[in-house]
């Protein structure tokens, strides 16, 4: 019958923005929330340490969304101190979860306005988010066995995806049984507050989820202890590296790190490629979201028989772009995380300018941290000396024949996130997809925006450890040390 075609558990359905009444349904739901002020505090199972409450900066350049007490290192203490691990049936826990992800969708106005005015995300970006961090949820629920847990789980994460993948460490480690202990990104702490509380109103006991906002100082302190089972970081491969320093130091030889990185990722469009089509999935690529996205396109190469014709078009689909304020429907691209984000690629940008290296660019505000998408020439990948997180594409020619040494660049970066490829020879998919150290792989499409359940998330080399997210090994690493499958080397 039918149900043998349904899947188990879909994927939540979302919201169509190209429907007018649902676009009037969010701005009702999102309209009490346009001045709201929200307060975040450590939730932890024992008594707060007083600390001063400081204002939550806003990317646009708006009122601030709030106040947040950052965790102290004593209340780091008591939250290792009382972490229990989640002893409820695995049905029991799955329920639960499956409770705060329709909690979440309820919730949906509130959500999407502490995104846009905490993390200057643009509805758009708001819709995925939510999508994402609900099929996080459901999925690793519908995942989970009853393997023991690690025993405390640290999830440390960024302000880039602060809800999606904020849950998504969490709500495996929570499937599996662990108590967590969650480190937010300092940029982010509102979001990831609410986001905890709906988890703890849902039915999690207080000792198995606890919540550290603060800084580096707090994560330090939440990897750097023996009573740690596991690490789940998102972040920097900088950090990552830190962590692992750390944890070799401070926690039990073998106890597990799942670090996502940063990539430097590359699309190749050769001379075959539809070029509309191209020109969308890049715009899509290294554009959407500012850019901010660690799966977002860095580094374009070209076939040189097309390259002057396709970058007129990318040029012109780059222009039509509405840069602004994230609230409004009609942006496409808002704000980078803060003034610090803003000043880094602002040099970098500027570098290239004086090295008459810049191909286009529009015009940025005047006000708020925004940077305007830009296109900057390149030799070639190995120009980039860093990932520069924001709306920013490198591009590169190539000739035919160098196809096989482009690839070898790419890999010699050492990252190995995203690829995109464009393309209408079917051998030549075959080829580069064998041959390039990508952990997803994307074919004459956009490069961003993995779907959970259907294409497992994460990288390869400096790019991160695996197992991928929303794939069906995430949760092996969440077990106990024996139960889990040998460790993948990082
Ligand atoms: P970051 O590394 O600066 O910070 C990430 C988290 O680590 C924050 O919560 C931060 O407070 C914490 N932290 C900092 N120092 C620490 C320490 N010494 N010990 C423990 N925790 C510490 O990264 P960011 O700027 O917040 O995020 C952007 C980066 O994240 C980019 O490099 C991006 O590519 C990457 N990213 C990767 C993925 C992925 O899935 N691979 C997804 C999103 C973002
Ligand atoms: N999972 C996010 C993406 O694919 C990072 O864009």
């Amino acid at each position: 019958g039918p149900d043998l075609f349904r899947p188990a558990r879909p994927n939540s359905r979302g919201f169509d923005l190209h429907h007018a009444p649902t676009l009037a349904q969010i701005d009702a739901a999102r309209a009490p929330f346009a001045d709201a002020t929200w307060h975040a505090v450590p939730l932890i199972a024992g008594e707060v340490a007083k600390s001063d409450a400081v204002a939550v900066g806003s990317p646009a350049g708006l009122t601030s969304p709030g106040t947040v007490q950052n965790a102290t290192a004593a209340d780091a203490a008591t939250a290792l101190a009382a972490a229990t691990p989640w002893d409820a049936p695995l049905a029991t826990r799955a329920q639960v979860l499956n409770r705060a992800a329709d909690l979440y969708e309820e919730r949906f106005g509130e959500i999407f306005a502490l995104l846009t005015r905490e993390a200057g995300k643009g509805l758009p970006d708001c819709v995925a988010e939510l999508r994402e961090g609900v099929d996080f949820l459901r999925y690793y629920a519908h995942q989970a066995t009853g393997a023991p847990a690690a025993g405390i789980y640290t999830c440390i994460s960024p302000w880039n995806f602060p809800f999606a993948i904020f849950l998504g460490q969490i709500s495996a480690a929570l499937a599996t049984g662990n108590a967590v202990l969650a480190k937010p990104a300092e940029q982010t702490p509102l979001i990831a507050h609410f986001a905890i509380q709906i988890l703890l109103d849902a039915g999690v006991p207080a000792t198995a989820l606890q919540l550290l906002p603060g800084g580096g100082d707090i994560g330090a302190a939440l990897t750097s202890d023996a009573r740690i089972g596991g690490v789940a970081f998102t972040g920097s491969t900088a950090t990552a590296q830190r962590i692992r320093a750390t944890m070799a130091e401070h926690c039990t030889p073998g106890t597990p790190l799942i670090a996502e990185t940063g990539g430097l990722n590359a699309m190749i469009v050769d001379s075959t490629a539809l070029p509309e089509q191209a020109v969308q999935a890049i715009v899509e690529s290294a554009f959407q979201s500012a850019g901010q996205r660690c799966s977002a396109l860095r580094c374009l190469y070209v076939q040189e028989d097309i390259a002057p014709a396709f970058e007129r078009m990318l040029i012109g689909a780059m222009k039509c772009l509405t840069l602004g304020d994230p609230w409004h429907l009609s942006t496409d691209i808002g704000p980078v995380i803060d003034e610090t984000a803003r000043r880094g690629i602002a040099a970098h940008i500027d570098a290239a300018r004086q090295e008459g290296r810049l191909v286009a660019e529009l015009p940025t505000p005047d006000t708020g941290t925004f940077i305007a998408p830009t296109i900057i020439r390149v030799k070639g990948i190995g120009d980039l000396e860093r990932e520069v997180f924001g709306p920013v594409l490198h591009m590169a020619t190539f000739k035919s024949h160098q196809l096989d040494r482009v690839i070898d660049d790419i890999n010699a970066t050492g990252y190995g996130l995203t690829f995109g490829l464009h393309t209408r020879i079917d051998d030549r998919v075959q080829h580069v997809s064998e041959r390039i150290a990508a952990g997803n792989v994307y074919i004459n499409r956009n490069q961003i925006g993995a779907i959970v359940g259907s294409q497992p998330f994460g990288g390869e080399g400096l790019s991160g450890t695996g197992p991928k997210a929303g794939g069906p090994n995430y949760l092996t690493r969440f077990a106990a040390p024996d139960m889990q499958d040998a460790a993948e080397g990082w």
